[in-house]
């Protein structure tokens, strides 16, 4: 018979879509368990994307977690998009009046899991064989939520009033919606991206998007002394095929820019990710509701994966907030719907961003130029740029 377990709300992945979630329910008083599949140590070290959008920025700082990332993070107040030949740069600041943060995202996450360890909540890491069940109620005061899991070969169970599934695009909630209820919207593009981490001070003190005929690639960093780099390759790119001399010499060409080096150095990690544009409608069934990566997935062009994840937090929490606090189940009833609105819009800019920056084997040389001239619309262009800029920075969450 398995051990039984109450709380208020059983989190489902210790990502960062769980794990700000059991943050800011915490400090409103509201109890959750956090079930992970994998290890602290995974978690903690799974290289990811590193921008953060103002709001999100803003949410870590005033929900106390943000003293790592006031410290190590970077200000940006700007990108430069690179193509024919020539730098434009988009100025944030000028522009919106706000800025982004270059700042890890598996230091996000080492923050939170450290800021809730501290306040002695629970996480159980290397949960196996995670179940949910009784979440498909038509009202949020019936049904019996509850999510099954298994703890060092012991069975349990973890009774809650709501279920948030914030397992990512491969877990278990969002499959375990039943049929007919969800409906599923994606756009797979014809390519991926070949990711590296080399010990090289970045080229450049602001992230550059270059758009050149052999494709698209991007300056990014980590830190004063460590680069992050991308470049545009086969979804199902073999990386046994690319030496470091191979890949230094493509974003030689790729990047090559006006009174521009690119500085070289080890690289220490490098990997391929294909790339989607991914939704699912609505994003809740009954007293199970779905965030982050378990919900949607935007190709990384836009670097928006974890500031959309946010922004679904930022809505939930809230929305719960609302339950406990004054019993009001608007916000519960609305939580699909509201998000919906900032994912789809984010969607588009993200996918957007990737048309506009990539290189279609399928384009005609009409559609080549019309490309280049929408870059240069965009960069010569106070409103687009603005567009541009807005949505960079981050839309409100709510
Ligand atoms: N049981 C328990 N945990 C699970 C299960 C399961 N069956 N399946 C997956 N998980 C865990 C994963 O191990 C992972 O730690 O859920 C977590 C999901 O985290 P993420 O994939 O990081 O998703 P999310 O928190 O929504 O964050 C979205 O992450 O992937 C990036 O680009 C993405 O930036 C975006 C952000
Ligand atoms: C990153 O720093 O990893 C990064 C930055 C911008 C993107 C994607 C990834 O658009």
């Amino acid at each position: 018979m398995a051990a039984t377990e109450r709380t208020q709300v059983g989190i489902v992945g210790a990502g960062p879509a769980g794990l700000l979630l059991a943050h800011l329910l915490d400090r409103q008083g509201i109890a959750s368990v956090v079930l992970e599949a994998r290890s602290r140590e995974y978690v903690e070290n799974r290289i990811r994307a590193g921008v953060l959008e103002q709001g999100t920025a803003d949410l870590l700082t005033e929900s106390g977690v943000g003293e790592r990332m006031a410290r190590l993070g970077l200000p940006h107040e700007g990108v430069i998009l690179r193509f024919g030949g020539q730098d434009h740069r988009i100025d944030f600041r000028a522009l919106t009046g706000k800025a982004v943060m270059v700042y890890s995202q598996h230091l996000v996450v080492r923050d939170l899991i450290a800021a809730r360890l501290a306040a002695g909540r629970r996480i159980v890491f290397e949960a196996e064989r995670v179940s949910v069940h009784g979440f498909d109620v038509h009202d949020f005061d019936t049904g019996r939520p509850r999510i099954r899991y298994q703890e060092n070969g012991a069975e349990r169970e973890l009774e809650c009033d709501f279920i948030a599934g914030c397992d990512g695009f491969h877990g278990v909630c969002r499959p375990s919606v039943p049929p007919g209820v969800l409906t599923e919207f994606e756009r797979v593009y014809p390519f991926g991206w070949l990711g590296i981490l080399a010990d090289a001070p970045p080229s450049s003190h602001e992230l550059i998007y270059s758009n050149h005929e052999r494709g698209f690639s991007l300056l990014s960093m980590r830190s004063p002394t460590v680069s992050r780099l991308y470049l545009q390759c086969a979804p199902d790119e073999d990386l046994e095929a690319w030496s470091d001399a191979r890949i230094w010499a493509e974003l030689q060409t790729r990047l090559a820019g006006p009174g521009f080096t690119l500085r070289e150095g080890e690289i220490t990690q490098k990997g391929v990710t294909p790339m989607r544009s991914f939704v699912v409608e609505p994003m809740q069934c009954g007293r199970l509701f779905l965030l982050g990566d378990a919900a949607h997935i935007v190709p990384p062009t836009g670097a928006k994966g974890l500031n959309l994840a946010a922004g679904d937090v930022a809505v939930l929490s809230r929305a719960l907030g609302a339950w406990y606090g004054a019993g009001d189940e608007s916000g519960l009833a609305a939580y699909s719907a509201t998000c919906l609105r900032r994912v789809w819009k984010v969607q588009r800019f993200s996918w957007w961003m990737t048309s506009m920056l990539h290189r279609f084997d399928t384009h005609s040389p009409f559609e080549r130029r019309v490309q280049l001239a929408e870059l240069d619309y965009v960069a010569s262009s106070i409103a687009a740029s603005t567009a541009l800029a807005e949505n960079y920075v981050g839309l409100p969450f709510l």
